[in-house]
C-alpha cells in the first residue's frame, strides 16, 4: 500500500546511510558464495588463465590452500573442476572413473585438511575428460547419446562421492541423470551426499573462458545445443527444474546467471526450492574487462550483480569473484 505525495516521500528513508541500512530488503553475506576452482596436475603449480584475469589453475596443494582461505573468509563451499592432462583424455572420458584422478585427489586432500569446515561441490560431466570436449559419449554421427552417458555419469558421481564429495553437481543436461545418480548414491552408502542439479543450463556464449580453463575449448568442435537449452526458452526451464526435483535434486542451478534472472525468479516463485545462480566465466571476464577498460568499477559492478541474484530469489551464487566479494563484504 503506497500513499500520496507529500505525505509519502519514498526518498525520506533513503536520506541517510543508517536509514538505507535499516530498510535494506536483501542481505548478501560470504555464506551466500560458492567459489569455483580449477585443479591442475603437479605440485606447487599455479597457472594463470589468460581469459580469466586473476584466476589460476592450482595443483592439489594450492587447492588445499584456497580451501583454507575460503574457510577463513566464511565461504561455505568450493566447486572443483579439473584440467585433465591431454594424454589422459579419451573418446569415452574414462579418466572420470579413475579413483585417483585429479578431482578425487583434490577432494581427499581438502577433506583431510579441512574436514567439514567446508563443503566440496564436484562437477559431473565428461567434458574435462573427453578428447572431443563434449559432456557425454558421442556416436558415429557426433550425437551425444543420452542413456549411455547417464550410466557413465553415475559412475563418475559415485567415484567422487567415494572420495568425499559433499555435493554432486551434474552439469551435463542429460535426461534422467538425477534419478540415476540419486539411486546410485543411496545404494553406495552416500545417503547424505547432496545433489545440486544444473537444472536449467543454457547453450551460452558466456562459457568461453571456462573451456580454456579446463582445456576443452580447443578440442570442442561444434556446439552443445542438442543438450543445453535454447536461450529463447523459459517455460522449458520450469519443466527441467520440475523433473530434477522429482528425481531427487536437493537444489537447482540456473546458468548462466545475469542473462537469466527471469528464470531464477520464476523457478523460485513456482517451486520454492533452493536455487543457485552460476555467474559464469564470461560474466566474470566482462566485469574484469570493464575495470581494465576504465568503463566500470569492478567492486561496485560485482556487488550490484551479486545482490541482483539474491533479490531474484537465489540462495547463493557460484562466482569466481567469491574471495574478492567475501573480502568486500567483510569490509
Ligand atoms: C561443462 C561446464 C561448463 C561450465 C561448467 N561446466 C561449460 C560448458 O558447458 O561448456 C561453464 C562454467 C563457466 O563458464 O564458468 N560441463
Amino acid at each position: 500500500m503506497t500513499g500520496h505525495y507529500p505525505n509519502t516521500r519514498l526518498r525520506r528513508t533513503r536520506a541517510t546511510a543508517w536509514s538505507r541500512a535499516l530498510h535494506r530488503e536483501t542481505i548478501l553475506t560470504p555464506a551466500d558464495l560458492i567459489w569455483p576452482l580449477f585443479v591442475t596436475a603437479g605440485t606447487g603449480v599455479e597457472e594463470p588463465i589468460a581469459t580469466l584475469p586473476g584466476v589460476s589453475r592450482w595443483s592439489v596443494d594450492g587447492i588445499v590452500a584456497r580451501a583454507k582461505e575460503a574457510v577463513d573468509l566464511g565461504i561455505p563451499v568450493i566447486a572443483l573442476f579439473p584440467n585433465t592432462p591431454r594424454e589422459l583424455r579419451s573418446d569415452d572420458g574414462g579418466e572420470a572413473h579413475n579413483p585417483d584422478n585429479l578431482m578425487c585427489q583434490a577432494i581427499r586432500a581438502i577433506k583431510d585438511a579441512c574436514g567439514n569446515s567446508i563443503g566440496v561441490l564436484t562437477d559431473v560431466a565428461l567434458d574435462p575428460y573427453t578428447s572431443h570436449g563434449q559432456d557425454g559419449l558421442v556416436d558415429e554421427a557426433g550425437y551425444v547419446v543420452n542413456d549411455d552417458t547417464v550410466a557413465a555419469l553415475v559412475d563418475q558421481a559415485v567415484n567422487q562421492a567415494n572420495a568425499g564429495a559433499d555435493i554432486i553437481a551434474p552439469s551435463d543436461m542429460m535426461d534422467g541423470r538425477i534419478h540415476a545418480i540419486r539411486r546410485a548414491l543411496e545404494l553406495h552408502g552416500h545417503a547424505n551426499v547432496q545433489i545440486m542439479s544444473y537444472a536449467a543450463k543454457y547453450a551460452s556464449a558466456f562459457y568461453g573462458p571456462f573451456r580454456d580453463a579446463v582445456g576443452s575449448g580447443g578440442l570442442l568442435k561444434g556446439d552443445k545445443k542438442t543438450y543445453q537449452m535454447d536461450p529463447a526458452n523459459g517455460d522449458e526451464a520450469l519443466r527441467e527444474v520440475a523433473m530434477d526435483i522429482a528425481e531427487g535434486a536437493d537444489s537447482v542451478m540456473v546458468k548462466p546467471g545475469l542473462a537469466y534472472l527471469d528464470i531464477i525468479y520464476r523457478v523460485k516463485q513456482r517451486f520454492d526450492v533452493p536455487v543457485f545462480a552460476y555467474q559464469v566465466s564470461g560474466e566474470y571476464a566482462m566485469i574484469e574487462a570493464a575495470q581494465a577498460a576504465g568503463i566500470g568499477d569492478r567492486d561496485a559492478l560485482l556487488m550490484e550483480k551479486l545482490m541482483a541474484f539474491k533479490r531474484a530469489g537465489c540462495s547463493g551464487i557460484l562466482t569466481y569473484h567469491a574471495p574478492h566479494a567475501a573480502r568486500l563484504l567483510a569490509g
